[in-house]
């Protein structure tokens, strides 16, 4: 029982207690802590050791733990008038709100299916600890990494890529994001253009913003990216950079056609661009054949590819690769160097542990299975409680569904109103560079617990659905567009801290 999300709960309690002591009240001993709460005694310490570093907080070994100063008394508590930022802060750099969840954090009892991470129960995590502890026991794990990562996590991601990729091609980085971001820097200025599919993620979005890039979306269909309005949309733009998920995209799961492949390659380099590939989701597959990356059959540099291991194994195995040849990757290599220097080691070497022991070939069949078995369960799920929703196909890879709401739903209405209800999932309009083509919801069926969650949050949305309020939003409630109410959708208020998993 005395596991993370225990040691957080047992600390969201003591922290309740401590606001109703004065400063210097003494909290009740551990013994009685784990008596009180039936937890053990590593919990009530990590309960305790997060309320410390709060400063909630104070222990004194031998004596006990004390209620501190409250923390408004102090200085640089949240009374600090921090106004002339507002004024300071000119531009938006980063677009918050891509970044933040909209909504805050869900309440305790939420089912995430928000989450853009697979669920504990599907991680390999006792193959990652014995890996970490591995690794640990090295005499250089402290060392400095080289800048470009580990040679032997190179070598190891330049397999998995296949084609003529040789380790000198790979740039180890902290994660997909981290890859992303990097590439949007070192590939085009501030100012310029960028193609995206639409939709796409939302986080690739808000780091091509923060790189001052401008991006211009590109329609999908059932076949992934669109090669005839890809070339319109080169020549009209003038833009040198493609973002693209050519396998299982996030958030409609589709799939490059084998035909579209060379197509979208040949577009790019007769327009003097780059396509940056981000195939995220490639260990992700849900038992079928995974098709090549794009970059296996490049032949003249074309391609930047992001690979991450955050997905298949765990959200922090912040572990991922830049692959690329050419000038493109000295510029990435610096922009690097410009960041951070190099990926922790420690998290290297346990990365290349993992990716060379005989468990993970298995572990990534046996998420495969899981994968498909949950996306067969929540789509029939959805189908029963929702519908007149239509099913963006049955994804073959990947950790969601896409389904077009029936007309005259608002999405972030919807959301809203299904967190209410405890079922936490994302408004489509968030994945759009532009204006939404109609309303969309990404539902996740990886974060869960379990099967029984995926249908009781499939359940608790199509309630939400059937009581939406018709003041709440366009067409909302049961008349499915049949009216259109003139009340604006109710927004969420922006939250500061949560991230949004996506
Ligand atoms: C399409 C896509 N690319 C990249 C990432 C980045 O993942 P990470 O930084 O955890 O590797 C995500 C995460 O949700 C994603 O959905």
């Amino acid at each position: 029982m005395n596991d993370g999300s225990t040691s957080v709960e047992l600390a969201d309690s003591l922290r309740a207690l401590v606001s109703r002591l004065s400063p210097g009240d003494r909290l009740p001993s551990s013994r009685e802590l784990i008596k009180k709460y039936r937890v053990g005694p590593a919990t009530v310490a990590r309960a305790i050791a997060a309320l410390a570093a709060e400063g909630a907080v104070v222990t004194r070994p031998g004596s006990g733990t004390f209620a501190a100063q409250r923390l408004r008394d102090t200085v640089g508590s949240s009374d600090t008038d921090t106004d002339w930022q507002t004024v300071a802060l000119t531009d938006r750099a980063v677009d918050t709100h891509l970044i933040a969840d909209p909504l805050g954090p869900p309440p305790a009892g939420t089912i995430t299916m928000d989450g853009g991470y697979v669920h504990r129960s599907l991680q390999p995590t006792g193959a990652l600890s014995a890996a970490l502890a591995r690794a640990a026991r090295r005499p250089d794990v402290w060392d400095r990494a080289p800048a470009g990562g580990l040679t032997a996590l190179r070598t190891v991601f330049a397999r998995i890529v296949g084609g003529s990729v040789a380790p000198q091609d790979v740039l180890v980085t902290a994660g997909g994001q981290s890859a992303l971001s990097i590439a949007f820097r070192a590939i085009a200025g501030p100012g310029s253009p960028v193609l995206v599919e639409s939709p796409t993620y939302p986080r690739a979005l808000a780091a091509a913003r923060a790189a001052g890039l401008r991006p211009v979306p590109v329609p999908l269909d059932a076949d992934g990216l669109r090669p005839d309005l890809l070339a319109d949309a080169f020549a009209m733009t003038g833009a040198r950079l493609l973002y693209c998920q050519p396998t299982f995209q996030n958030p409609t799961g589709t799939v490059l056609a084998p035909e579209r492949r060379r197509q979208v390659l040949d577009v790019a380099r007769a327009s003097g661009a780059f396509v940056l590939e981000d195939d995220f989701a490639r260990h992700l597959g849900h038992g079928g054949t995974v098709p090549r990356p794009l970059i296996a059959d490049d032949r003249d540099g074309t391609v930047v590819h992001v690979t991450s291991l955050t997905k298949p194994a765990a959200p922090s195995l912040r572990i991922g690769a830049l692959v690329a040849r050419g000038p493109v990757m000295e510029r990435m290599r610096a922009v690097r160097l410009v960041d951070d220097f190099f990926v922790t080691r420690p998290l290297q070497e346990a990365a290349l542990e993992v990716l060379s022991s005989p468990t993970w070939e298995r572990h990534l069949r046996s998420l495969g299975t899981a994968l498909r078995e949950r996306c067969a369960v929540l789509a029939a799920a959805v189908t029963q409680e929702i519908p007149d929703a239509t099913l963006a196909g049955m994804p073959t890879g990947g950790l969601q569904l896409w389904i077009r709401l029936p007309p005259g739903v608002d999405d972030t209405v919807l959301t809203s109103a299904a967190r209410q209800r405890g079922v936490a999932v994302s408004a489509g309009s968030r994945y759009f560079a532009t204006e939404p083509p109609a309303a969309h919801l990404r539902i996740g069926f990886a974060a869960t617990a379990d099967h029984t969650e995926l249908t009781e949050g499939a359940r608790r949305l199509g309630t939400a659905l059937t009581d939406l309020d018709p003041k709440d939003g366009p067409g909302g409630g049961t008349g499915l567009g049949s009216q259109k109410s003139t009340a604006p959708p109710r927004r969420a208020r922006q939250h500061e801290t949560t991230l949004h998993d996506q």
